[in-house]
């Protein structure tokens, strides 16, 4: 039997971790990035070490509410069916337990067979299923940016505060189970309902009168560089969560657009350091909806979005959020 033992991670690991993970996807992998921030965050990373190697790793996340987020698991292709990714699951379950965390949760790609089966052997059930549409926005910012479909003039977009917590929680509560953006979703609860990180915006859109009709949860834009030559730069912007009357959820989707507009336009002027000063970029918006949300996606097919086939394609394609009692 392979000799493989499992310890937290540590930063020289991160040279081993860049090498095996390099190819875990056809679009590479964020798993070496997110590394080192892992390491300085409240969070517990797991690697599996054999001899001198380090041949996989995982990353349990905690919500405010205490509950554990299991996610970026990934096994060297040379080690995978040996019972690494068992093993780092058992770490991040009595880890988790430690903490005082009652549930568990992870999303899973719905393609992800082998991800699948094993979240399942340890008693993961898949309890919601979201969908993901993507809509890459047409041209450049050389007018004015995206169509106003004149939703916005009615709402007044800003940050959630304190004071909106319960009224988003009610809205909530009609249509999505969980929140959260950049593939990191959380249950809806009062405790959770804040931004996470400096990474997140919880934004609403409210009448002139104060009354708020709809939230998104939207993340910081984040850059794709070119992987080959001729390929594009790269602007992405992901809603994981959006909810409400739909003129108000349209007016925080305007807003989004227009706010990954001015990013693309900043970079084309040639304000941002680094290789996409001057170059055109693509433009994309990610947006997640429910299983009970059918007519909010029904809106974003009709808005110019489609169900995003970069990972997966056919009729399963989403992403399922499995979840069980610790
Ligand atoms: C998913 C992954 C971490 C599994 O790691 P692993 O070390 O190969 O898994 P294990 O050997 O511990 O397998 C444990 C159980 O999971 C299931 N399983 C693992 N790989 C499987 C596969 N390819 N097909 C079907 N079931 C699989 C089986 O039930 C297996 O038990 P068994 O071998 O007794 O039948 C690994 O395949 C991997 O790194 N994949 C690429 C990255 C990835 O997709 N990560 C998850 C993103 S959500």
């Amino acid at each position: 039997m392979l000799q493989v033992s499992i310890r937290p991670g540590q930063p020289e690991d991160e040279k081993y971790i860049r090498e095996f993970t390099a190819t875990t996807f056809e679009w590479g992998d964020y798993v070496a990035d997110a590394f080192p921030t892992w390491l300085k965050g409240p969070g517990d990373v797991w690697v599996a070490q054999h001899l001198e190697r380090v041949v996989g790793v995982t990353h349990v996340h905690y919500t405010r509410n205490g509950e554990a987020w299991f996610e970026g698991i990934r096994v060297h292709p040379s080690y995978r069916r040996l019972g690494i990714g068992r093993l780092l699951t058992e770490a991040s379950i009595s880890g988790a337990r430690k903490k005082g965390a009652t549930m568990a949760f992870c999303a899973i790609d719905s393609t992800n067979e082998a991800s699948s089966a094993l979240a399942r052997s340890f008693g993961f059930e898949k309890t919601e299923h979201m969908i993901e549409h993507e809509k890459t926005l047409a041209g450049h910012p050389a007018g004015g940016g995206p169509q106003n479909n004149g939703a916005s003039h009615e709402y007044e977009i800003r940050p959630a505060t304190p004071q909106d917590y319960p009224r988003l929680i009610d809205l909530a509560a009609q249509e999505v189970r969980f929140i959260g953006c950049n593939f990191r979703w959380r249950p809806v609860s009062l405790q959770n309902i804040a931004p996470e990180s400096s990474e997140e915006r919880v934004l609403v859109a409210a009448t002139d009168s104060g009354e708020v009709f709809a939230c998104a949860f939207m993340g910081s834009v984040w850059e794709d560089p070119p992987r080959k030559e001729g390929e594009p730069w790269c602007f992405n912007v992901d809603i994981g969560a959006v909810f409400g009357e739909l003129p108000a959820v349209s007016a925080l989707l305007d807003y989004a657009e227009t706010r990954l507009w001015g990013h693309g336009s900043k970079a084309k002027r040639g304000l941002e350091n680094g290789p996409e000063v001057g170059r055109e970029a693509e433009l994309r918006i990610f947006v997640y909806t429910g299983q009970s949300q059918n007519s909010l996606s029904s809106y974003l097919l009709s808005r110019g979005f489609t169900v995003f086939s970069g990972l997966t394609c056919g009729a399963k394609a989403g992403i399922g959020i499995w979840s069980r009692v610790l």
